[in-house]
């Protein structure tokens, strides 16, 4: 049987770890050429392996997605290797421990942490996108998904800047939908809750047992979990899905 994904090409950043990585593995096994983009070339280049020891197919590509030549580049690359870009997976970011502010109320936060989660987990999906989007366009269309967060649905105690840094992603992706319905692009989002990668341990470290209290299913979720929705908003099975928050928490905001 055909995978969901055949034949079609995707990048993905973030892929070196936890969500990023599990939606490499997915959309490779679905049939789809990847390139796994990355911080270092090293963690892109072990996810590519992964997708090899699988019978997949893919390129590693190192990009930092604060610096908009390095995206550009990251951009031309996957059309380079593949002949052109059907779907993309703005997954790469920060969480607050990352910038030592973890716990740190709104009015206490520095201005420097501000600005990097921000850089990363807001401006770095914008700059993907409209890389992406110039070449959707020329090609005549395609898929994006770009990762939010249950954070981007409600206020979460002590992470503010990552808190609005996904607030925002949500309304860059409803914006970017109805912006670019006409060039045939759908552009969505994904709401992961709280999901078992690296970026949760410190977290599950401090307030595991608060956290497990408040997600009605009392586990967190795997990131392959959050991959099979990404795989099939970026499949022509979503072909008339643009600009929805998908969320994937276990039940965490139903609350
Ligand atoms: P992770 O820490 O395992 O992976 C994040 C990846 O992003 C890493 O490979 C890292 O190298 C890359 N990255 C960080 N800064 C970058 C930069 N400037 N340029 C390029 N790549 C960079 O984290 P996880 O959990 O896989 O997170 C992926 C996305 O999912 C993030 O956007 C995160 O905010 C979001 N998310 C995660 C949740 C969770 O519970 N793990 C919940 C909701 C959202």
């Amino acid at each position: 049987m055909a995978g969901m994904l055949e034949g079609k090409s995707a990048l993905i950043t973030g892929a070196g770890s936890g969500i990023g990585r599990a939606a490499a593995l997915a959309f490779a096994r679905e049939g789809a050429w990847v390139a796994a983009a990355d911080l270092t070339l090293e963690t892109a280049q072990r996810t590519l392996a992964a997708i090899e020891a699988a019978g997949g197919q893919g390129v590693a590509i190192a990009c930092d997605v604060t610096d908009d030549a390095a995206v550009a580049a990251m951009v031309a690359a996957t059309v380079n290797a593949f002949g052109g870009l059907d779907c993309a997976f703005n997954n790469a970011g920060i969480a607050p421990y990352q910038v030592n502010a973890i716990g740190v109320a709104t009015a206490d936060i520095e201005e420097a942490a501000w600005q990097r989660i921000l850089d990363v987990n807001l401006t770095g999906v914008w700059r993907c996108l409209r890389h992406e989007v110039a070449q959707m366009r020329r090609q005549g269309g395609g898929a994006i998904v770009n990762t939010a967060s249950i954070g981007g649905l409600v206020g979460l105690r002590g992470s503010s800047a990552y808190a609005v840094s996904k607030h925002a992603v949500l309304g860059l992706t409803k914006t970017a939908a109805i912006d670019h319905a006409a060039d045939n692009i759908r552009v969505n989002a994904v709401c992961p809750g709280y999901i078992e990668t690296p970026m949760t341990e410190e977290s599950m470290r401090r307030a595991g047992e608060r956290i497990l209290a408040r997600v009605p299913m009392a586990r967190l979720g795997q990131p392959g979990e959050i991959a099979e929705a990404v795989v099939w908003m970026c499949s022509d099975r979503a072909s008339f899905v643009t600009g929805a928050a998908w969320t994937v928490d276990g039940g965490y905001t139903a609350v």
